[in-house]
């Protein structure tokens, strides 16, 4: 169902980024969303964000980091947690990213927590949910992502419709390969209603879609009614292919 809410694009740095590079480009960012009609975030390496927090000031751009610790304070070593977030202004915090679930171990339960955690102090957890080449060939694409949003929905349903949702699948992201609209708008449509079991409010959560979406194929994909935005990774590195994708949602509503 098409809601009047606006799109969200919210770039992942990922591991990318230096001082002199993150100068140019935030400052370039907050130059190019000053008047734009949509919602925009970047999410950066936690060393970077007091430097974005500053360089973002007045802006309308948010800042967002790419993970949070589950925990509140203590022994844990190299681990940062949604206070400290939150004092340098995070507003958002990607948790169960497929990197941090395939590199680092992160399983369906610790993922909630962390939502769990990042909620509990004001920053909007962007859930990422998302099958592997293997899993789409397998025909387990649904029961994948079921599986990974239902962990979720466990811990947090009193206060599910506070979460942004992304669907990345693995397979698309960094490959160039990206799923086409249909096949995400099935994926996002099918997140939407077991978010409904959940929530009278699910047309208000922000399911995004993420890998490889680039200026290229930006339009077409956030002119499907359950996509309400963007995940994007390596263009967001890249000034004008960000802008030109921020742009594409502004054109449109989600
Ligand atoms: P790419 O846009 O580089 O494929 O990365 C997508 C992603 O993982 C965003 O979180």
């Amino acid at each position: 169902m098409t809601s009047p809410k606006k799109k969200l694009i919210a770039g992942n740095w990922k591991m990318n980024g230096s001082l002199e590079s993150n100068d140019a480009l935030v400052r370039s960012l907050v130059a190019g969303v000053k008047d734009v009609d949509c919602e925009v975030a970047v999410c950066v390496p936690s060393p970077y964000l007091a430097q974005v927090q500053m360089l973002k000031s007045g802006s309308k751009l948010e800042l967002g980091a790419q993970d949070v610790s589950c925990h509140a304070s203590g022994a844990y070593t190299g681990e940062v947690s949604a206070d400290m977030l939150r004092e340098f202004g995070v507003r958002y915090a990607i948790v169960g990213h497929s990197e941090r679930r395939q590199y680092h171990g992160e399983t369906d339960a610790l993922v909630a927590e962390k939502a769990k955690a990042a909620l509990a102090h004001g920053i909007t957890p962007i859930v990422c949910v998302g099958e592997t080449l293997a899993e789409r060939e397998a025909g387990q694409t649904e029961e994948v992502v079921k599986r990974q949003m239902a962990a979720v929905i466990h811990v947090n349903g009193h206060c599910i419709s506070e979460i942004v949702v992304a669907y990345e699948p693995v397979w698309a992201i960094g490959t160039g390969k990206t799923a086409t609209p249909e096949q995400a708008q099935a994926v996002h449509a099918l997140l939407r209603k077991q978010l409904s079991a959940a929530t009278g409010h699910a047309e208000r959560v922000h399911i995004l879609y993420g890998g490889s979406m680039s200026a290229a194929n930006a339009a077409s994909l956030l002119a499907q009614p359950d996509i309400d935005g963007g995940l994007v990774g390596g263009a967001s590195l890249k000034i004008a292919d960000f802008l030109q994708i921020i742009t594409a949602a502004c054109a449109q509503r989600a």
